[in-house]
C-alpha cells in the first residue's frame, strides 16, 4: 500500500450483526444477504463473514456480480436481482445462480433454450416499485403455468420489493394487497421461497404471514434504522402527523424503536502527508479558505475523488478533531493549531466519527456515502488475526 488511504472492514462485526439479526428476528427460514456492487462498497470478501453469521441466500445485481459473490459464497445460493441476456443463462446454470424471471416475454424466450440442466427461477412481481416485474395477474399466471411445464426450470421462490419505508405510509399496505392480489391466481403455497422484504420492512413491519425469506441490505452492515421521536417540538409533530395518518388510512402497525445491537463495519483513514505552517490572514487551497489564526495545515491524500470533500466538516488526527478547510481531486487540507507529525494516522470515519454524523452533514444516507467511497480507496478486510488488502 503506497497510499495510506484505506477503508477497513470488519469481518467480525458483519458476522455478529447476523448473528443479531437472526437472534431478534428467528421468523424467516431464508435470510438474503443483498451484497450488489461489492456488498455496498465493502468487498465481495464479505460474503464468508456474512455466511457465518448465519445469511444462507445471497442476492447481487448482475451475473458479473454473481460470479464474483460464487468465488466466496462456496454451496450458498445466489439470486440475480436484474434479469440476465438469454446468451448468458448456460453460464448462470454452471455457477449455480438463481435468475429473475420478470415478464411473460422474457419467460417464453428463456423457454425457447435448450438448457441441459435445471434452472432456478424466482419470479419478480411489481407491486408498485415500478422497476421491474410482472405487473398484469394474467401474464404472470400465464408465465407460472408455462414455467411449471418445463423439466428444466424449477420455480423456487417469488418475491417483490417495498418502494417506500413504510412508516405510517399507506403505500407499505397497497403494495402488499397488490402482491396478493396480483399472485392470486397462482399457488403461493406452492412455491418455496416468498420474500417481499428489505431491512426496513424487518425492523418496522411484523413478519407477513405468507413470507418466508427477507432480504437483508443496510441494516447487515450496521444500521438498526431505529427512530426515536424525542421529545421536541419536531418530535411530537411528528408523532401526531403518524397518529393522523394512522387514522385516515388505517395503516397498518409499525414498529419504529428497535434495540437492534448492529455496528457498522467500515471505517475509513487516510495519514498526514505533508505539514506547513500558516498564519492568521493566509488563503489555504484554491483560496477557498483564509485563516484566522496562526496555525498548521495538513495535508491529506484523500479528497473528492475518494469520495470525501469539505463538506465532511472535520476530521479525527492527534486525538482531537481538526477542521477540513479545503478540498481537491486527491488531497484535503486541514487546519490545526498544533503541529502533527507526517504520517499521523486520521480518520475520516469511525469509532471518533460516527458515519450517521457525516450523512447528517453530507446531507445523505449510508447507502450513498458507502457508493460514494470510490474503488480508489483500498479496501482491507479484517477477521480475527487475518488481514487483507482488497482492491479493485
Ligand atoms: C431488490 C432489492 N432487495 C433488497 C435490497 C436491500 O435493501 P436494504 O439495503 O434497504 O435492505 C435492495 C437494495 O437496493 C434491492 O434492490
Amino acid at each position: 500500500m503506497q497510499r495510506k488511504t484505506y477503508a477497513v472492514i470488519d469481518g467480525n462485526i458483519l458476522t455478529n450483526n447476523i448473528q443479531e439479526i437472526k437472534k431478534k428476528y428467528p421468523d424467516y427460514t431464508y435470510y438474503f444477504g443483498v451484497v450488489k456492487n461489492n456488498a455496498y462498497h465493502h468487498g465481495m470478501k464479505c460474503v464468508v463473514d456474512l455466511i457465518k453469521g448465519g445469511i444462507n441466500y445471497l442476492a447481487v445485481s448482475s451475473l458479473e456480480e454473481a460470479l464474483a459473490a460464487r468465488k466466496y459464497a462456496g454451496e450458498t445460493p445466489i439470486l440475480c436481482l436484474e434479469p440476465i441476456s438469454l446468451e448468458l443463462v448456460m453460464d448462470a446454470i454452471n455457477a449455480n445462480i438463481t435468475l429473475t424471471v420478470e415478464s411473460l416475454e422474457y419467460t417464453k424466450e428463456l423457454l425457447k433454450l435448450d438448457l441441459y440442466d435445471t434452472l432456478k427461477i424466482h419470479l419478480a412481481v411489481d407491486s408498485g416499485m415500478r422497476r421491474l416485474g410482472f405487473y398484469d395477474a394474467k401474464k404472470l399466471e400465464e408465465a407460472y403455468q408455462l414455467l411449471k411445464e418445463s423439466s428444466k426450470i424449477e420455480i423456487e421462490g417469488i418475491y417483490s420489493h417495498f418502494a417506500t419505508s413504510g412508516v405510517m405510509d399507506p403505500y407499505f399496505d397497497q403494495q402488499v394487497n397488490c402482491f396478493l392480489k396480483l399472485t392470486e391466481n397462482i399457488p403461493l403455497e406452492d412455491i418455496p421461497i416468498v420474500h417481499l422484504g428489505r431491512s426496513l420492512t424487518l425492523v418496522n413491519h411484523e413478519k407477513l404471514s405468507f413470507c418466508n425469506g427477507i432480504r437483508l441490505g443496510i441494516v447487515m452492515y450496521g444500521f438498526s434504522q431505529s427512530r426515536k421521536d424525542g421529545k421536541s417540538l419536531q418530535g411530537k409533530m411528528r408523532v401526531l402527523k403518524r397518529k393522523w395518518l394512522q387514522r385516515k388510512y388505517k395503516c397498518s402497525k409499525t414498529i419504529l424503536e428497535n434495540d437492534l445491537q448492529v455496528s457498522p463495519a467500515m471505517s475509513l483513514y487516510t495519514e498526514v502527508i505533508s505539514v506547513r505552517p500558516v498564519h492568521k490572514g493566509d488563503v489555504v487551497g484554491y483560496t477557498t479558505y483564509k485563516v484566522d489564526s496562526d496555525g498548521y495545515i495538513l495535508t491529506l491524500p484523500i479528497g473528492y475523488a475518494d469520495g470525501v470533500d469539505r463538506r465532511f466538516k472535520y476530521v479525527y488526527v492527534n486525538e482531537g478533531y481538526a477542521k477540513i478547510v479545503s478540498d481537491c481531486m486527491d488531497m484535503l487540507l486541514v487546519f490545526t493549531e498544533n503541529k502533527v507529525q507526517i504520517g499521523e494516522k486520521v480518520e475520516i470515519f469511525g469509532k471518533h466519527i460516527p458515519i450517521s454524523n457525516v450523512t447528517r452533514l453530507i446531507g445523505t444516507n449510508a447507502y450513498h456515502l458507502f457508493n460514494q467511497i470510490s474503488n480508489r480507496v483500498l479496501r482491507i478486510h479484517i477477521k480475527d488475526e487475518e488481514k487483507e488488502e482488497i482492491y479493485y
